[in-house]
């Protein structure tokens, strides 16, 4: 008999995971303890903006016309432990207010709810990135308060999907890593992502700390490789290199690779920023902080941009204070295809320069709501034309399509000065230098 899967949390991770169970044949069961998120999954509804998201969902929610009906939904556990053979743990674990270390409560009271309704065999899947020796010590939790004792089973499975592209990456994954302490726990983890496995996706078998940390490591390497490349653009400002060139150029190396060497204001998001932290404060714990105190760099060079961008938005405006300037910031994401404004190096620099005096009026095509939200006090325009309209200068801070098929030439009517400075290296230079221009980026000759 076919699998029945289980999803707890269905924030980001969870209700993709959830749809992408679906849509490989599973009966699923979501969980969530906030009601009206489930009531808005019944609904076919994603509570955020993600490419295919939706369409994914209403193809398998139980009652939606013409779905498969494979998705169902519900906030009683006991409903959860009766259905599911595999259970998904998808919370989030946040940075804990005010401290590097990540906030575990959300995985805790998940495992504190789920335990004691496993009467039956079951695997319990961590899928949330946690600080590595949390599988060991939840595992130990399980074997104590699930009434199933051995039979109710721990495995680790991180999740390395990407905001913008998580249905592609949970149903298309790079690789499948599975941190198991028995052969069961693999063999349902194989059948799990069969077809995944069939289409050509590694199938990695690690212990429960090598699995934790894949996670951890892969993110402090992805966050390593945009700060390596955002200091090289210091070190080229300096010099009067061109780092897209240089990006370009040792990208041909196969073995440096041309992605993530986009220079420009950083990295943001959920992810990239507070795993790089908490795992600095879970290795302190192990007594191996000196292994990571590169990622302490990693992390100051990230945050400069966001400095480095102000400054070079204030010389651009002649070097004074922004006191009465006029300044037009296109995204408010902290990267283009989400509205995901979380730790946002764009509405963190729009935010410096209106706290400043400046008078900033900021557009995004998805993540308005969310900025406006966390930041009520920046002015906002529907249009980036609306946004441009009166401006001293041109902040371009996520690399959305629509903002570089933008006509420099109408924006250059409506602007108060042509100058714009590209904090992602992803317009084209020569195209805005045509249509009048003074185009500026970091780490790049001014003409
Ligand atoms: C990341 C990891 O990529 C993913 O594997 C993990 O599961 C979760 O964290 P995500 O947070 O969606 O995914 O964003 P990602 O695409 O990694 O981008 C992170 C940030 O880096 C963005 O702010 C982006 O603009 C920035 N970035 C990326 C650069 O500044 N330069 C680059 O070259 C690439």
């Amino acid at each position: 008999m076919a699998l029945k899967i289980t999803v707890i949390g269905t924030g980001y991770l969870g209700a993709t995971h959830a749809a992408a169970m679906a849509e490989l044949g599973f009966e699923v069961l979501g969980l969530d303890v906030v009601p009206e998120k489930i009531k808005m999954l019944q609904r076919g509804e994603v509570p955020m903006y993600e490419p295919g998201l939706e369409e994914l969902l209403r193809r398998h929610v139980a009652g939606i016309e013409g779905a498969s009906g494979r998705l169902r939904f519900t906030t009683d556990y006991a409903e959860v432990a009766a259905f599911g053979d595999v259970h998904f743990v998808c919370v989030n674990t946040p940075q804990r207010h005010g401290e590097y270390a990540c906030d575990m409560s959300y995985v805790e009271a998940a495992f504190a709810s789920l335990a004691p309704h496993l009467t039956g065999p079951a695997l319990v899947v961590g899928k949330s990135t946690v600080p590595v020796g949390s599988a060991d010590r939840l595992a130990a939790y399980l074997a104590e308060h699930a009434p199933a004792g051995a039979d109710a089973e721990l495995a680790w499975n991180p999740e390395f999907l990407r905001e913008g592209f998580a249905v592609k990456d949970t149903l298309h994954p790079d690789r499948i890593v599975a941190g198991v302490r028995s052969e069961r726990a693999e063999k349902l983890l194989r059948e799990v992502y069969a077809t995944p496995i069939e289409e050509g996706s590694p199938f990695v078998v690690t212990d429960f700390p090598t699995a934790e940390l894949v996670k951890t490591s892969a993110n402090s390497f992805l966050a390593t490789k945009i700060s390596f490349i955002n200091a090289m653009a210091e070190v080229c400002e300096a010099a009067g290199g061109d780092v897209a060139k240089l990006a370009e150029a040792i990208g041909h190396d196969d073995r440096i690779g041309k992605k993530f060497l986009r220079a420009g204001i950083g990295f943001g998001g959920g992810c990239l920023p507070k795993d790089i932290r908490a795992f600095m404060a879970r290795a302190g714990e192990l007594g191996a902080d000196q292994a990571l105190t590169f990622l302490r760099e990693i992390d100051s060079i990230n945050m400069r941009q966001r400095g480095q961008m102000v400054e070079l938005a204030r010389q651009a405006l002649g070097g004074g204070p922004f006191l009465g300037k006029r300044v037009a910031v296109l995204g408010a994401t902290f990267k283009p295809d989400s509205d995901d404004v979380r730790d946002s190096p764009a509405l963190n620099v729009a935010g410096q320069i209106h706290l400043q005096g400046g008078q900033v009026t900021v557009y995004d095509p998805k993540g308005m709501e969310n900025a406006r939200r966390i930041f009520p006090t920046l002015g906002y325009a529907d249009t980036a034309l609306d946004a441009v309209r009166g401006a001293d200068v041109v902040l371009h801070l996520t690399e959305w399509r629509e903002f570089r098929e933008l006509d420099p030439a109408a924006l250059g009517e409506v602007a108060a000065a042509r100058v714009v400075l590209d904090g992602r290296n992803a317009l084209d230079p020569e195209q805005w230098r045509r249509a009048g221009w003074t185009y500026r980026a970091m780490g790049r000759p001014t003409a």
